[in-house]
């Protein structure tokens, strides 16, 4: 079983300046929480209670505001800063001391995933033992996103970055699921013509050895990367219509721990405590009441 998961939470945020120029895209708003709510829910979700989150210098204080350190959502957080963007696989190199001798798995803080099945089947994938495994979801412009091509045993043939023809149109999303070898993968990638070292690179270390595999989100799953600012309010109003209509929250994280049995009443009423009198306190309290 993955035990060990790491948010990538850093980045320029290019896209979205200048609401970034202040504060990092992850800190911003998804309809009712901050948008690093989101990632977090899914690794915890997937059992994984010991996470690492890699901010940007500078950053670091802004988060443990909001997140100081999991003691009260019954996980461990912890925190590295990287000193620039140097892509996504330096999650690896940055955070080789964390990572250890476990397997790992990492999530894009910008992603958004949610849909029927999807505990299952994250459950599913933290039991790879050996290779990797991204999760892949069909998309409409698939020229847009890192694409994938898979047989009938969902092993990937062929992978590639924004594809000008038409490869396949299940897009790579920001969820990987990684061995230990990882770790000595992405010391050997050399940075791109864009300056930064590239996750389908890392991939590539795998897909040679014929040990990278994919998961598949169905239909009734829904993967939204909040990369620009359309997209983060086409994913807001998602959220506020999901929430609205059901009254149930996605992303509330004292639910999942409390669900989970992490965490006991007493936590969620510390919880209350410091988030004070907003509307997600009041879903909290009827939580346990
Ligand atoms: P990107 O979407 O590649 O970059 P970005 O968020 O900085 O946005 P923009 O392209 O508008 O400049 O990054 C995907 C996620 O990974 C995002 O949440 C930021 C994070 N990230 C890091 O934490 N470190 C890195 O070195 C890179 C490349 C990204």
């Amino acid at each position: 079983m993955i035990k060990k998961g790491i948010i990538l939470a850093g980045g320029k945020g290019t896209r979205m300046s200048p609401l970034t120029k202040a504060v990092n895209k992850q800190l911003l708003p998804i309809y009712d929480k901050p948008l690093i709510f989101y990632p977090l829910s899914i690794l915890m979700l997937a059992n994984i209670k010991d996470i690492l989150i890699i901010v940007n210098k500078g950053q670091l204080n802004q988060y443990q505001k909001i997140l100081p350190n999991g003691k009260n959502l019954g996980i461990k957080i912890s925190y590295i800063e990287q000193s620039k963007p140097r892509g996504l696989p330096d999650a690896f190199v940055i955070g080789e001391k964390f990572i250890g001798k476990s397997n790992v798995s990492m999530i894009l803080g910008d992603n958004f995933f949610y849909g029927q099945n999807l505990t299952g089947q994250l459950l599913e994938n933290t039991k790879l033992k050996k290779g990797a495994r991204v999760v892949l979801h069909k998309v409409t412009k698939p020229e847009l996103f890192g694409v994938a091509k898979i047989d009938k045993n969902n092993k990937i043939i062929s992978i590639e970055e924004k594809p000008k023809k038409y490869l396949s149109d299940l897009a790579i999303t920001g969820l990987y699921f990684f061995d230990n070898d990882v770790v000595k993968y992405a010391k050997k990638l050399k940075p791109s013509k864009r300056g930064e070292v590239e996750i389908v690179d890392l991939l590539n270390f795998y897909k040679k050895k014929k040990q990278l595999t994919a998961g598949l989100i169905g239909r009734g799953g829904a993967w939204l990367d909040t990369g620009s600012i359309d997209d983060f309010y086409k994913t807001s109003s998602f959220v506020s219509a999901i929430e609205n209509r059901q009254g149930f929250k996605i992303a509330c994280l004292e639910e999942i721990s409390l669900n989970k049995k992490w965490i006991t009443k007493k936590n969620i009423n510390d919880s209350i405590k410091f988030y004070g009198n907003c509307e997600y306190s009041n879903y909290l309290k009827k939580l346990i009441s």
